[in-house]
């Protein structure tokens, strides 16, 4: 039997990069997941090639009345959650002097609000055994390049919360997680306006990016230490950009 036999797990931003990579691990694990994303048909697909231990539930987290849906459906749930990992999350490249206060709002919307309002969902049934892991990032610590610095002070803001979540935890024996990576090969970056040029001088720097498995093995590992031991915060870097 392995550490996640029979753990409910919910798993934002399943349909993509390190959610999708986490669902899958936890699931070979024998857990149980509930994956959130924002499109039907991605989780749809997914459901067919996991199976019944995967159910889903469809929101876009950017909307405050979806966030109020969803947070109400998993506080209806039959099943108590015993793991929730905060994943979901946008990126943006664009200058502090140039980012409309619309987009801004999006980011922390998306990043920094969903992560909490699911938290303030989830955590109150959630057992002693219970474990909430934040996909924070390295960008909460350094802003990497002026264009980073709206998603990188989302990543601040959340990670902060976080560490807030843990104290308030503690007590109950639920244990807080935030593990930030650095460089992983999905398609976050895809969509970023002028990020192209970036990319190519960060593939030449580092040239082997982490993959979104290597995550979710991190994930899958931070789980499964023994119930004394309470890993606070990972950094993961690809070799190369480590310094
Ligand atoms: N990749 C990196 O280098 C890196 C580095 C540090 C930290 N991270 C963090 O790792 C986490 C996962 O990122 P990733 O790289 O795996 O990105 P990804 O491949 O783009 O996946 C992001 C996931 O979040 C979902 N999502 C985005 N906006 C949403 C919204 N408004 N409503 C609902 N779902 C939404 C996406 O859904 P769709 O499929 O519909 O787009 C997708 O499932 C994020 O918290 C990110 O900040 C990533």
């Amino acid at each position: 039997m392995s550490a996640f036999t029979g753990r409910h797990c919910v798993v934002t931003g399943v349909t993509s990069g390190i959610g999708r990579a986490t669902a899958l691990k936890l699931l070979a694990e024998g857990a149980t997941v509930t994956g959130l994303g924002r499109s039907e048909d991605k989780l749809s697909a997914l459901a067919a090639q996991v199976g019944a231990k995967f159910d889903f539930l469809v929101a876009d987290l950017a909307v405050a009345g979806e966030r109020e849906r969803v947070a109400a459906a998993l506080r209806r749930a039959r099943r108590p959650v015993d793991v929730f990992v905060s994943n979901a999350a946008e990126a943006a490249y664009a200058s502090p002097l140039a980012i409309a206060p619309r987009d801004l709002l999006r980011l922390f919307e998306v990043n920094v609000c969903a992560p909490l309002e699911l938290c303030q969902a989830v955590v109150p049934a959630m057992p002693a055994s219970g474990h909430v892991v934040q996909l924070s990032s390295v960008a909460a610590r350094f802003v990497p390049n002026a264009k980073f610095g709206p998603y990188a002070v989302t990543k601040a803001a959340v990670t902060g919360l976080i560490d807030a979540l843990r104290l308030e935890l503690a007590p109950r024996g639920i244990r807080v997680t935030s593990i930030a990576p650095g460089l992983v090969d999905t398609p976050i970056y895809d969509e970023l306006s002028g990020f192209t040029d970036l990319k190519k001088k960060l593939g030449e720097q580092v040239p082997s990016w982490l993959k979104p498995e290597d995550i979710a093995e991190t994930v899958a590992w931070v789980l499964s230490r023994p119930p004394n031991v309470v890993v606070t915060e990972l950094s993961v870097m690809p070799r190369g950009q480590a310094r």
